[in-house]
Formats: C-alpha cells, structure tokens, sequence
C-alpha cells in the first residue's frame, strides 16, 4: 500500500469530514484548555506527557500505546483518560474530544499517526527525527502547511539557553564567516551483527502487528527491537546520526540557515541490509549562506572512537574535548559548543575569549532541566491556544530532517559521494532515490 492509500483508508476509517484550516480554526477559537491525545507512552513518550501535562492548560484525554504494560503506568497518571492500543482506533473515536495530538513512538511510525492526526486537523507535536523517510519528512510538511496546523518537532533543546546563545553569537559575526562545523556522539545506536536468526513468542503485553505497523511482517525477538533498540536497525530507527545528530546539528543548522545539502559523503562499513554501521562520518556540504563561506562543510563522527583527535578540535590548555558537542569553524575562531547544558565559548588564537553574554539579552542561563526542558512543550500547548509560535515547526524539522536522512541514505553506499538535487528531490545516482520511501504494508 502506499502512503496515499494508507491516508484514504485513514480519512474513510475516520469518517471525518476536512476542515479547510484546522489549526486557525482551533486558535481562532480562542479556547482556553487544550485536550491532548498521545500515541507512544513509554520512555521518551512518557517524557512528553509529562511535560506537555505539566501545562496549566492541558488535559489529556486519551493514551494510545502498544505495550499493555507502559500504557497502565501512564494511565495510573491520568486515570480520566481513555486507552487505546491502536492510534487510528483512538483517533477514529476521539476526534471530537481531541485537539492536538504528541507522537512519541518508533521513527517508521511517526509519519503514518502524525499524517493521520493532520488529515483530521489536529495540531502535532512530533518526536524527532521527524520520519523515517525523506519522502514522509516532505509530505508532513505539505499537509502541515495546507493546513495552516501548528506544529513542533520534539528537539527540546532547541528552546534551552545555550543552544540560543549559540545561534544570537553566531549570528553576531563572532567567529566570522563559518566555513566548517564538527560534531561528534560516542553513542553507538548501530549493529554490526547477523540478521538474528528464529524467533521468540511475542510477549502478552505486546502487540507486535501494531508495533510494526506500516513497516514489513517479520517474526519477533525479544530484545532486538522493542523497546529502544529499534533506533539500530534501517527498517525502523535512523542510527545514531538519526538519534543525536538532528539535536546536534540542529543549531548549526538554525544559526547557519543552512538548507539542504548538495553532496552527501558517509564513511562507515557495507551494508547488511539489518543494522546500522555502528560507526560512521559523515560530510555534508552545503551551499553557502550570509553566515557561511561559499560553501559549509559539515562533519559527523559517531560511535566509539569517534574523531576528536583533529587540530580545529583542540581545545585551550590541552582541555579534554566534551563527549558530545559542536565546533563551529569560522574566519575569525571557533565557538565550541558541547551537548549540552553548558555555555559555548569562543576561542581566538588558541585562547577562550572573554564574552560579554548579557549583550545577547537573555537574561541568566538555566541549569535546570525540568524547567528549561518544559519550554519547548509550553511553546507548542501556546501555540495551539493561539498565544504563541513554535520555534521547530514542521517547515523547519522537514529540511533538518531531510538532511539527516540523506546522510543515513549515504551509509548505504559507503565512502561514495552523493549529489542530491532539492529540487527535484532525487540523487543523480539512481541507485540511491529507491531508499528515499518504502511502501506502506497495511496492517
Ligand atoms: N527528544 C529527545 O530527547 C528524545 C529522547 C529519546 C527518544 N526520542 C524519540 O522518541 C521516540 C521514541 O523513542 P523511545 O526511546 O521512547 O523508544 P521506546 O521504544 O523506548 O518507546 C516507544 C514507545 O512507543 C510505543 N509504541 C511503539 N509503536 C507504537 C504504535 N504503533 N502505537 C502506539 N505506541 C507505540 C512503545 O510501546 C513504547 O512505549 C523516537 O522517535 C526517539 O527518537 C527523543
């Protein structure tokens, strides 16, 4: 099935009758409380249900979750709300008593529940990356803006102090014209092993044909795939570049007002069709902006061992270089920027540089987690009540998302590099555009 006809079927199940405008109808509205649904309550779900809860305004009104277990546990929180195992269920039956709707599963599901929950006009608020396929990164995008719908992707620190620090020094001239940016995670959200052979009962708390959901049948292992380690296999997750990357590239990608990139290089080993490299680097090169050089070089490193050992890498002092961060390469220095909590600093000539931060006004930077962590969740219950903008909005997450999966495409076609074409929206090499979709199985 494709994805047109996934979202037939959706909108017939739904029975819904369009809206031309969902989102400026709901915030025309003026409503003061905004009821929630969330699809994926465990881990990270959990996380945002918290958060967005947190909200005076909220209330949630339904749960959706494929494991019976993780979905007691949110509803223990929110006893008045509704359960469901099966999101086009849940959105079928609550789409007069919801307004917006968070999607915290697996990356393959965050388009198929995010498209449907547009389709119906409802606000999202969408983990990240943002899909799983470039194809679905631009479809989400399209409907949202049809739509007139508010919308965020889920990279709460694009809201956090340092990160906008980041981006005003940047944008100040600071360190110059930017020519090069580094960025490295030790994380290892990759697999070098077999394809795992057999298969073990699916646990009664599990259904495992809804966690597949759009994506191909394939017999259950326990621990291979839910939860979490999904994130290491192409057929759901988008490695470790798809985890940490779209947090650590997004500032650059946001100070730089970089677009999508024009060549695309990923270093790693072949592919076995199963798992992530569980190392790779990655070169992007993007064209030039009014904060770049001609052209910006971009640079992941992942996984252990990951490059840290370069010369623009070396910090004052012999100080050792934080586990996971950025460095931003300009004409006049570099501003390193570690992940995260921490402040960005300038260096000059081998030596930090005194910065005079109140300039940038503001105000003191927040160390807290919890609260600084809940603004980017406010941002988007204010938003959908019409007091506010989102910062990451579908139109933003689509082109960073993009990005990094045309890096996790490269990692099919190791040390080869790749030229992509936006406009169009394909390769020049053919042999690439086939892994830009996959087709929908209906389920
Ligand atoms: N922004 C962040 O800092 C951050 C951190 C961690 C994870 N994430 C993102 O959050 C998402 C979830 O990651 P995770 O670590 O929580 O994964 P996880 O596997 O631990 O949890 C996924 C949850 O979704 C549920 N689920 C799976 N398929 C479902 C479906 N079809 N319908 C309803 N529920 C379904 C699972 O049962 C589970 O409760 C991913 O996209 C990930 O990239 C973001």
């Amino acid at each position: 099935m494709n994805k047109r006809e996934f979202l037939k079927n959706a909108a017939t199940l739904s029975t819904i009758t369009l809206l031309p405008s969902g989102a400026m109808a709901f915030s025309k509205s003026k409503k003061k409380r905004l009821r929630t649904a969330h699809i994926g309550v465990g881990n990270m779900g959990g996380e945002d249900l918290k958060a967005i809860s947190s909200h005076a305004a909220v209330d949630v009104v339904a749960l959706c979750d494929v494991d019976s277990d993780l979905l007691a546990k949110a509803k223990a929180l929110h006893p008045d709300a509704k359960t469901y195992t099966d999101y086009r269920v849940m959105l079928k039956e609550m789409k007069k008593k919801i307004d917006a709707v968070v999607v915290s599963t697996p990356d393959h599901t965050h388009a198929p529940a995010s498209m449907m929950a547009m389709e119906m006009d409802k606000p999202v608020y969408c983990q990240k990356p943002l899909t799983h396929h470039v194809t679905e990164a631009r479809a989400m995008k399209k409907l949202a803006k049809e739509k007139n719908l508010v919308t965020q992707m889920g990279i709460q620190v694009h809201s956090f102090y340092d990160y906008k620090l980041a981006t005003l020094m940047i944008q100040s001239g600071i360190i110059g014209k930017v020519h090069t940016v580094r960025a490295w995670s030790p994380k290892n959200w990759g697999y070098d092993g077999p394809l795992p052979e057999g298969q073990d009962p699916v646990p009664a708390n599990l259904d495992w044909n809804l966690w597949l959901g759009t994506s191909s049948e394939r017999p259950y292992k326990k621990g291979v795939y839910h939860p979490g380690n999904w994130r290491k296999l192409v057929d759901y997750g988008c490695g470790t570049l798809g985890d940490m990357g779209v947090h650590i590239f997004d500032t650059p990608y946001n100070a730089l007002e970089l677009d999508v990139p024009r060549t695309i290089t990923t270093n790693c080993r072949k592919p076995n069709g199963f798992g992530y490299p569980e190392q790779n680097m990655v070169t992007y090169e993007f064209p030039g902006t009014k904060y770049t050089a001609d052209t910006l070089k971009w640079v992941w490193y992942d996984g252990e061992g990951a490059d840290k050992q370069r010369e623009d890498l070396m910090l004052p002092g012999g100080e050792k270089l934080h586990d996971q961060g950025a460095m931003f390469i300009g004409k006049k220095g570099r501003l390193y920027l570690p992940h995260f909590q921490m402040l960005p600093k300038v260096i000059v000539d081998g030596e930090y540089q005194e910065i005079d931060v109140e300039k940038f006004n503001l105000g003191e930077p927040v160390r807290d987690y919890e609260s600084e962590g809940k603004k980017h969740y406010h941002q988007f219950v204010d938003a959908c009540l019409g007091t506010a903008e989102t910062s990451a909005p579908f139109s933003y997450a689509s082109r960073l998302t993009e990005t990094i999966l045309l890096g996790v495409i490269a990692g099919r076609f190791p040390n080869k590099t790749l030229h992509w074409d936006a406009k169009s929206a394909r390769f020049a090499e053919e042999e690439a555009n086939q892994f830009l979709d996959s087709p929908y199985r209906e389920f």
